[in-house]
C-alpha cells in the first residue's frame, strides 16, 4: 500500500505508543512496594505464565542521540557484578513472595546495553533466572546487543545460554552521521556480526534503525536501507528520532541545524518503507517490519499478534515482571515501575525492600479501555459482542462519547464500522495509535499533563 505525504501529515500528531494503558504519565506513587508484594502473593496462587524483562542500564560510550535509560560506565567488572548482586536480591524477594517457579514465555534483556556484561556475568544472571523461573525454551528469549563490543565467542555464549532472538542497535550506516552522533560502527562490522548470529542460528535477528537524526538525508538513508536489506534481517524496527534535549541533555551535543526538515524526515520514512515492502517485508503497524515468513508477519496477518512493553510479540504471557532500575511490570491488573536511577534502585534492595517507585491499579473503566486499545493494536478489530461478553456492557452505549471519533475514523478510511465489529483498514493499521487515542480517557481530560512524541 502506498501512503502519500499529505495522509501522513494529516495524522502526524503527538500521541502515546500505548505500550500500556493507562499510559505511564498517569501512574502515581500511591502504588508502592506494599501493593507489589500483595499482587505477587496473589499471582503466586495462580498458575499464570510470565513475561520477564531485565533492564541492564550500562553502556561503554554515549551515543548523542540516545533516549534510553542508561548510564555510561567503563567496562569494568565491578559495575556489572554490583548490578547483578542487586538483581539477584530482587529475584530472591520475588521468589519469596510468589513461592513457585512460574513459566516464562518471554524473556527480554534490554537496556542500555545488556552485552555490556561479561560472558561470566551473563551466565551468572541467566542461571539465577533459570533457578527461580521455568524458562519455556520454545518462548521468545531475546537480548539487545551493541555490535561494536561483542566477540564471536560472546555471540556463541548467548546462544548456548538459550537466547534465540537477538536485536542489534544499528541506527545508520552513514559515516558522517555516525561520527556526528558518536557511534562509529562500519558496515563490515555489522556484516561480520550478522554472520556470527546466523552461524549459531538465532530464530530471529532484528535491526534497530533511527530516521530523522542530524546529517541524515534522503540519499544517505536510502544507502543505509539498501545495506540493511542486503543483510536480510528477519525484523526491522524503524524508529522516528525522538529529539528531546530538555529531557536528555546530551542531545544538545547534536547540531540542531542539521536535523532534516519535517518534510525530508517524512520522505526518508516513506522511501524506507517502500524499500522494505518491495524487498519482502511486511509493515507491522507504524514502525516495525518483518520478513513475510517471520512469525511476527504471520501473526500480524492472522490477527494473533500481541503487544507489551517489550514491543510486539507472538508469545503472549498472562502477566509481566520487570527487573532492574526503571523496569516495568504488570500483575493482577496493576502496573509497577522501579526507581529509575541506579542509587535509588540499590538503596531499597540493600534494605531488602522492593524498589517500586510508582504504578497504577486499573479501574473498571481503565480495564475496559485497555481491552479495546489492546484489541485494536493487536487484532486490528473491536469485536463488540466479545466486549459485551467480557464486561456485560453494550459497546456502543458504553462508548457513546467516542461515537464522533469512531465516525471520523470511518470517514478518514481508518476503520470500517459494522453492527457487531469495528475493523481496522490497511491505512488504519499504519495509524493505529491515532485510532487508539480516541479511546484514551486521560487524553481527553483538560488537565492532561502528558507530552508525547509525534506518531511519525
Ligand atoms: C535501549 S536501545 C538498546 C540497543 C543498544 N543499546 C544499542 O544501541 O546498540 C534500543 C533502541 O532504541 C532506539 N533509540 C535510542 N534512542 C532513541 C531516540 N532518541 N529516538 C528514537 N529511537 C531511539 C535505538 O534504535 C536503539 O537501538
Ligand atoms: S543507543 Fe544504545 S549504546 Fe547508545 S547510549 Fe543508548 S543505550 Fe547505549
Amino acid at each position: 500500500m502506498k501512503i502519500d505525504k499529505n495522509t501522513i501529515l494529516k495524522f502526524d500528531r503527538p500521541g502515546p505508543r500505548y505500550t500500556s494503558y493507562p499510559t505511564a504519565p498517569e501512574w502515581s506513587k500511591q502504588i508502592n512496594a506494599q501493593t507489589y508484594q500483595e499482587k505477587l502473593k496473589q499471582f503466586g496462587k495462580t498458575n499464570k505464565t510470565l513475561s520477564l524483562y531485565v533492564h541492564i542500564p550500562f553502556c561503554e560510550s554515549l551515543c548523542y542521540f540516545c533516549g534510553c535509560t542508561m548510564n555510561v560506565r567503563k567496562n569494568e567488572n565491578r559495575y556489572g557484578d554490583e548490578y547483578i548482586d542487586h538483581l539477584e536480591t530482587e529475584i530472591d524477594l520475588i521468589a519469596h513472595h510468589i513461592k513457585r517457579k512460574p513459566i516464562v514465555r518471554q524473556l527480554h534483556w534490554g537496556g542500555g546495553t545488556p552485552s555490556f556484561f561479561s560472558e561470566e556475568q551473563m551466565t551468572r544472571l541467566f542461571k539465577k533466572i533459570a533457578k527461580n523461573f521455568t524458562i519455556d525454551t520454545t518462548g521468545e528469549i531475546a537480548i539487545e546487543v551493541d555490535p561494536r563490543r561483542v566477540t564471536k565467542h560472546k555471540v556463541e555464549t548467548l546462544r548456548k545460554l538459550g537466547f534465540n532472538r537477538i536485536s542489534i542497535g544499528l541506527q545508520d550506516f552513514d559515516e558522517i552521521v555516525q561520527k556526528h552522533v558518536n557511534r562509529i560502527q562500519p558496515f563490515s562490522m555489522v556484516r561480520e556480526f550478522n554472520n556470527w548470529c546466523r552461524e549459531v542460528k538465532f530464530a530471529s535477528i532484528n535491526f534497530d534503525l533511527i530516521y530523522g537524526m542530524p546529517y541524515q538525508t534522503q540519499k544517505s538513508f536510502a544507502a543505509t536501507v539498501k545495506d540493511v536489506i542486503s543483510l536480510h534481517p528477519d525484523r526491522i524496527a524503524l524508529y522516528s528520532f525522538a529529539y528531546v534535549p530538555w529531557l536528555k541533555k546530551h542531545q544538545n551535543k547534536l547540531h540542531e541545524n542539521k536535523l532534516p526538515s519535517t518534510d525530508e524526515k517524512l520522505e526518508i520514512f516513506l522511501d524506507s518503507r517502500d524499500a522494505f515492502l518491495q524487498n519482502g517485508y511486511d509493515a507491522i503497524a507504524m514502525d516495525h517490519f518483518a520478513l513475510k515468513d517471520d512469525e511476527l508477519s504471520k501473526a500480524f496477518q492472522q490477527g494473533t499478534l500481541h503487544r507489551n512493553f517489550m514491543g510486539y510479540t507472538v508469545k503472549p504471557a498472562d502477566e509481566y515482571i520487570g527487573l532492574g532500575n526503571s523496569a516495568i511490570g504488570y500483575l493482577e491488573k496493576a502496573f509497577f515501575q522501579n526507581y529509575k536511577t541506579i542509587p535509588e534502585y540499590y538503596r531499597f534492595l540493600k534494605q531488602n525492600e522492593f524498589p517500586v517507585e510508582r504504578g497504577k491499579e486499573l479501574s473498571k473503566d481503565d480495564d475496559m479501555r485497555q481491552w479495546v486499545i489492546k484489541s485494536l493494536l493487536c487484532q486490528f478489530v473491536i469485536d463488540k459482542k466479545n466486549f459485551t461478553k467480557h464486561f456485560s456492557e453494550d459497546f456502543d452505549k458504553y462508548f457513546h462519547h467516542e461515537q464522533n471519533h469512531i465516525q471520523k475514523c470511518n470517514t478518514d478510511d481508518l476503520i470500517q464500522v459494522h453492527d457487531d465489529k469495528i475493523i481496522v483498514t490497511d491505512l488504519g493499521k499504519i495509524f493505529i495509535r491515532n485510532i487508539c487515542m480516541g479511546f484514551d480517557w486521560y487524553l481527553r481530560q483538560q488537565n492532561s499533563h502528558q507530552k508525547f512524541s509525534k506518531t511519525v
